[in-house]
């Protein structure tokens, strides 16, 4: 297979509603989802969408290693295995919502707050065409959320209520590592 170009916010592609997949357990479906992983592994991340390889097909990737979303989440929080999910369909199980950073390989360099549901149940199918219907919370809902929106033609900056807190990430860990010397300093004089 092959690591594909990812596409960057602007281009027209990412705007687009992407097709239902009509067709699941084709070889076609998963000659694409061996590119999204290829393509998702060479660069790192927690998830990629069809759009941005720029095919217009209703298929996201997904997995998140335990210790990130643990990061995220605390201890309990167990990781996401890795999950293919076609023609998803998102319903929100409570109104609670929460704000956390979210990257985007379409937006590199940048990270924004995003308010995302806390619990949600998703549906869809996998590679073989079998049914996928999985409740899901915390950091494993914000991805599932934040990836479905690509095929919606949605880029994370449009879900952000608070634009001051759309950043570059250098200068958020500048900003982290002036905190950090701050305290040094504070611990050096007292
Ligand atoms: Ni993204």
């Amino acid at each position: 297979m092959a690591v594909k170009d990812i596409l960057k916010m602007g281009n027209p592609v990412l705007r687009k509603i992407a097709d239902t997949v009509e067709t699941p357990g084709s070889p076609e479906i998963a000659a694409l989802v061996a590119d999204m992983y290829d393509s998702l592994h060479d660069v790192g991340g927690v998830g990629l969408a069809a759009p941005q390889i720029g095919i217009s097909q209703a298929v996201v990737i997904f997995e998140v290693p335990e210790a990130r979303v643990q990061a995220e989440d605390g201890l309990d929080a167990r990781g996401v295995a890795s999950t293919v999910l076609i023609n998803p369909v998102i319903e929100p199980l409570s109104d609670d919502v929460s704000l956390g950073w979210e990257g985007c390989l379409s937006v590199p360099g940048l990270r924004g707050l995003v308010p995302r549901y806390t619990h949600i149940r998703y549906r869809g199918l996998g590679m073989d065409g079998g049914a996928v219907d999985v409740e899901a919370r915390g950091f494993h809902a914000r991805v599932v959320q934040h990836e479905c929106d690509h095929l919606l033609g949605i880029l994370y900056p449009e879900r952000m209520t608070d634009m001051r807190l759309l950043v570059y990430e250098s200068e958020v860990q500048a900003f982290l590592a002036g905190l950090r010397e701050a305290a040094d300093e504070d611990m050096r004089v007292t």
